[in-house]
């Protein structure tokens, strides 16, 4: 397949700071962006991040390896702020000269100061328009702006008004790329006529045959209407968009004292088999207590998330697992490799560009 020569107008400064041949970013995913669909973006011209919340720190290492031993073009990092290594994790990247820092939430400013003088352009994620000023006042390089339709943990505010109002809130230096709802190129174009740098997508990746997530599952994806995913705080404490399924129905419906016993029990048994100990555990517990403010019931809900997102996305058990998902999954009808929606998206941009300029 050839690579599309992209219409002016997709030629964005992002492009040049990151260096991509195209303004489309495969997001980090916990469990589904691993190093295959990372190598699979970047030989497709986007900029591929390897999601390294749910790896070790060991993992993460051999993840970035053979990224690099697959392609010498950029790609990023995606890190959660709150977990007990972020330093060593830091560290690791800009030792391995990663491209792209991806913070989850709003960076340490030392943070950001350690990874902007070793070069790598720091990009955090944002759901709401003071979230964004906060990281532009540290200096950030780019922001992701994930709108209410997005996957995953996610905010409020619908990607058209949250794209405006934080491009309107950032100032000239800071990027910004459009995520939640995307998957098309009258999508890219539309962001880019809000005023962003790019898009960002997760859900149409995940829909893609480079990513690792069984087929069974991929077909419920398919499956979801734009109507069939629900916005909710039973998996971590926090809002998360997953696929509605018969479990989160009942997670909603029964209360968070009663679900308690079993987060305990499989957050414990998940990092156990992750060779974790119970310092560690405590360490990683505590961190994420002061970090977001949680109460001790809601670190072991958060604990047990990454056992429900295994379970589904990587075992394909939605009896005790779920399915992160943006709303978009609803007019996803097919899973193609990651060079065809790279290359689809360009074309149909391109050609949404003609027909708006011969208007
Ligand atoms: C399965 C799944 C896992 C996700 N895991 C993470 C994560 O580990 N870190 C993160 O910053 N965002 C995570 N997200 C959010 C995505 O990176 C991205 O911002 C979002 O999917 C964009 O919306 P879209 O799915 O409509 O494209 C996840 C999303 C999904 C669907």
């Amino acid at each position: 397949m050839t690579m599309p020569e992209p219409h002016q107008a997709l030629k964005t400064r992002f492009c040049e700071l990151v260096g991509v041949r195209y303004p489309i970013i495969q997001t980090g995913m916990g469990w589904v962006a691993g190093s295959s669909l990372v190598i699979a973006t970047a030989k497709a011209g986007g900029l591929g991040i390897l999601a390294s919340a749910t790896m070790s720190l060991d993992e993460l290492k051999q993840q970035i390896e053979e990224v690099r031993s697959a392609t010498d073009a950029p790609f990023g990092v995606n890190l959660r702020t709150d977990v007990a290594d972020i330093d060593e994790r830091v560290a690791l990247m800009v030792d391995a000269k990663v491209r792209v820092a991806s913070f989850a939430q709003a960076p340490r400013a030392d943070l950001v100061t350690q990874c902007k003088e070793a070069g790598l352009f720091v990009m955090p994620t944002v759901g709401a328009r003071r979230h964004a000023e906060k990281v532009a006042a540290l200096g950030v390089d780019a922001v992701i702006a994930q709108g209410a339709e997005g996957g995953g943990h996610t905010g409020q505010v619908p990607t058209t008004l949250l794209t405006s109002e934080v491009v309107d809130a950032v100032g000239e230096d800071v990027c910004v790329l459009s995520a939640g709802g995307w998957s098309s190129g009258r999508g890219l174009v539309a962001a880019l006529a809000l005023g962003a740098d790019g898009i960002a997508m997760g859900t149409r990746f995940l829909l893609s045959s480079d990513s690792q997530v069984p087929d069974e599952i991929k077909k419920q994806y398919l499956a979801t209407s734009v109507t069939g995913t629900v916005v909710s705080t039973r998996i971590d404490g926090a809002p998360q968009r997953v696929v509605r399924t018969d479990l989160v129905d009942r997670l909603e419906k029964s209360s968070w004292i009663r679900n308690l016993p079993r987060s305990l029990k499989s957050a414990h048994q998940f990092r156990s088999e992750s060779g974790a100990s119970l310092m560690s555990l405590l360490k990683e517990g505590k961190a994420m207590k002061e970090g977001n403010e949680l109460t001790w019931s809601q670190v072991v809900m958060a604990a047990n998330a990454p056992v429900m997102t295994k379970a589904g996305l990587v075992d394909g058990r939605t009896d005790v697992g779920v399915l992160p998902t943006g709303q978009v999954a609803g007019v996803i009808d097919e899973v193609l490799s990651v060079e065809k929606i790279i290359t689809s998206v360009i074309n149909e941009a391109n050609a949404t560009l003609d027909r708006l300029s011969q208007r």
